[in-house]
């Protein structure tokens, strides 16, 4: 049986592939960010997951304007970067997970979520940022991973309820998949950003804050929002909150945050850093090691 281990929300601002290639860690402008991230390497190190569900926003660079999925996920062997932005180094190809990518689409459309199945599919930076942030060894890659995106290019987006159940549907298609798997989940984007217009530069600490807690232990009071509402509080790119939604979703409750960080800005973005875990997985966790 696949089990979640956990889920990681993380930021995937361009600008920390950049700061990544280049080595600056330990700058002063990156040392606070890139510091939150040890504690989530040693974090890994323990729940140790073979899998990831990568809920992100792909960014005009695999769908544009002429076809633009809804929800889309990847079924492939492996999935290549293309991120036109940085003029970044060559980052190596991420292994798929067919197996598990075809029973998601069985299970997912089964329940009503016709997602767009891509046999191929390209990757940008929301995509790889969060797994150099998680293993910044890079490839050999440690895990295999399923590419699922949420549309927030092309309106009408779907609502956040809408992604909260799609979480939800993930969440119980991963714990009917027969073989053993150990997935991490990852909710790639926001938290609030405005990258254009009159209020370019637009960060709403109070609300990050709120979402940051009650996407722990309130995650449906967030569902509330409509995605205009969520475009004025979090501004128009901090829409990528979806993600974090839909992320948080596929776990049952009771859940346990394992780790948090907020730091303000990165490039024109509140970078935001939430690590959680079901209460049960914890306690069986800690059982293991006592008996170990
Ligand atoms: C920035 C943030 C994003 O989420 C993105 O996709 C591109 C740029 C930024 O703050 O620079
Ligand atoms: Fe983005």
């Amino acid at each position: 049986m696949a089990r979640i281990v956990g889920v990681v929300c993380t930021s995937h601002v361009p600008a920390i592939g950049n700061a990544i290639a280049r080595g600056w860690q330990q700058e002063a402008y990156w040392k606070p960010f890139f510091d939150a991230y040890p504690a989530v390497h040693a974090w890994l190190e323990k729940v140790r997951p073979d899998g990831v569900v990568m809920l992100y926003n792909d960014h005009g660079l695999n769908f544009f304007l002429d076809k633009l999925p809804t929800f889309a996920i990847g079924a492939a062997e492996r999935y290549s970067n293309a991120d036109e932005g940085w003029g970044l180094p060559t980052i190596d190809p991420f292994p798929g997970y067919p197996a598990l990518s075809w029973h998601l689409i069985e299970s997912l459309v089964a329940e009503e979520f016709d997602l767009t199945s891509c046999q191929e599919m390209l990757v940008d930076h929301a995509f790889t940022v969060p797994m150099q942030l998680l293993w910044p060894r890079g490839a050999p890659w440690p895990v295999r991973t399923i590419p699922v995106c949420i549309n927030t290019v092309q309106h009408p987006l779907p609502s956040a309820a809408r992604c909260y159940k799609l979480g939800r549907a993930i969440g119980r298609a991963l714990s009917a998949f027969p073989q053993d798997a150990r997935v991490l989940v990852i909710g790639s984007g926001g938290l609030s950003h405005q990258l254009d217009g009159a209020r370019a530069g637009f960060i709403n600490k109070p609300f990050d804050e709120l979402c940051l807690t009650q996407l722990v232990h309130q995650p449906e009071a967030l569902i509330h929002y409509s995605n205009a509402e969520l475009v004025r509080l979090a501004g128009t790119q901090g829409i990528e909150l979806l993600m974090w939604i839909a992320a948080r979703a596929t776990l049952s409750e009771p859940v346990v945050k394992v780790h948090s960080h907020y730091h303000i800005p990165i490039s024109n973005t509140a970078s935001g850093l939430l690590v959680l875990e079901q209460e049960t997985a914890v306690r069986n966790r800690d059982s293991e090691a006592r008996a170990a």
